[in-house]
């Protein structure tokens, strides 16, 4: 049995989908059912006894602590988190509350209960931490990709909180030696993201015949990781990573924004020829610039290539292909998406946007 934080989240549900379907092992599923948690995205394990859901948020200590006690897992795979970089722009706050206060509410019953166990299950046991290649700031275009002896300068309150929650994850390995493990890695994409993140807004703006916002001169770099190689990386580390360390994970695909945009653009226009707009591209809108944008992220993973063993298999075109399909073949799931609150969202951080 192990723990997982965040859940229903985009790479919580998929971690959790591959983790029942290919180890068979029960988990425990703790999320607070944010809007960007989804009990839609675990239909198919509905009823499935291995897959136990509890509703609750992970500043809680008294529930984390009966969970823990209750249903005794071997490991905790923490994903819950605001994760959402312009979010944090406009409203700090919960950020502060989830991945700071609330990693060290997890991070303190964890221990308490670690305390506890016996000396093999205390061997055993593992906290692993899914932070973001963000913590490292920004590179700029000649630099070597970030390494895990990179040094820290985060530049959102979103990076500063998970930055803030990284340190608590090795204070507490050196302090009290929890064994906790910490992942950074790259711009995941795939089936479930929420649409507040570029790729998914892109495809059902793009659908839709909206225009698709390009923040600034649209040249900023992200390295595109294929969410099923993540989670792959995860149940490698937690297989076979040592406590203490850090793992970059990173998909081996630097692109610029507009790139991106370009490559999802031609698959929709093969896959779903728009009747309307002619090319999707023609809906490319440059718009204000993300205060503090970074310029280019790039993660160098030789670290857990060369001591676990784990690669990326997906590559960019094909990873794009499935989400794209993903998306076209589930547009109930886009239609519950789409509530007000998320209209609301698109109304405060686009509305007075366009240059
Ligand atoms: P997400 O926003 O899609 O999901 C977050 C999940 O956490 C949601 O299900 C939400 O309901 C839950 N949650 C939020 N606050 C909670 C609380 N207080 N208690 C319990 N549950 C709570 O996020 P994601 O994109 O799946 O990211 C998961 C993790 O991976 C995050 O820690 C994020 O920082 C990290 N990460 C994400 C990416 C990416 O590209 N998406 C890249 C690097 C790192
Ligand atoms: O690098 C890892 C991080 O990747 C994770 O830690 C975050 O949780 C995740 O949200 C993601 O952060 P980004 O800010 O890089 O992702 P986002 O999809 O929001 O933006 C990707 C790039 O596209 C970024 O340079 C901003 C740009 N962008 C984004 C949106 C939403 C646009 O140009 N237009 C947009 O409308």
């Amino acid at each position: 049995m192990i723990l997982v934080t965040g859940g229903a989240g985009f790479i919580g549900s998929n971690f959790v989908l591959d983790w029942v379907g290919l180890t068979g092992e029960p988990l425990v599923n703790l999320d607070k059912l944010t809007y960007a948690g989804n009990l839609e995205n675990l239909a198919s394990l509905k009823g499935d006894p291995r897959h136990v859901f509890i509703r609750g948020d992970i500043n809680d200590a008294g529930l984390v602590n009966g969970i823990l006690t209750g249903y005794r897992p071997w490991a905790i795979v923490h994903f819950a988190a605001e994760s959402h970089v312009d979010r944090s722009i406009h409203a700090p706050d919960d950020f502060i509350k989830t991945n700071i206060n609330g990693t060290f509410n997890l991070l303190s019953q964890a221990l308490a209960y670690w305390q506890g166990l016996d000396a093999d299950e205390k061997a055993a046991f593992r906290f692993l931490h899914i932070s973001t290649d963000e913590v490292y700031g920004s590179l700029g275009s000649d630099d070597h990709p970030f390494t895990e002896v990179s040094p820290y300068a985060p530049n959102s309150p979103y990076s500063a909180s998970k930055a803030s929650s990284d340190h608590l994850v090795r204070a507490f390995y050196h302090t009290y030696g929890l064994p906790a493990l910490i992942t950074n890695c790259s711009n995941n994409y795939g089936p479930y993201q929420f649409p507040e993140k570029l790729i998914p807004l892109v495809i059902l703006n793009a659908i839709e015949g909206t225009s698709l916002p390009i923040y600034g001169d649209g040249q900023n770099v992200r390295d595109w990781l294929y969410v099923s190689d993540h989670c792959e990386a995860l149940r490698t580390v937690l297989a076979k990573g040592a406590p203490g360390q850090t793992y970059n994970i990173g998909g081996n695909n630097e692109r610029t924004n507009l790139e991106i945009v370009h490559a999802v653009c031609g698959l929709l226009d093969e896959l779903c020829p728009s009747q309307g707009v002619g090319r999707y591209s023609s809906l490319i809108t440059h718009v204000k610039d993300r205060p503090g944008h970074d310029r280019r992220y790039a993660i160098d993973s030789s670290k857990i290539q060369r001591q676990l063993g784990w690669r990326p298999v997906e590559g960019l075109e094909s990873g794009l292909r499935k989400t794209l399909m993903w998306y076209l073949d589930h547009m109930d799931w886009v239609k519950n998406i789409k509530t007000r609150a998320y209209q609301d969202w698109i109304e405060i951080n686009y509305g007075a946007m366009e240059e």
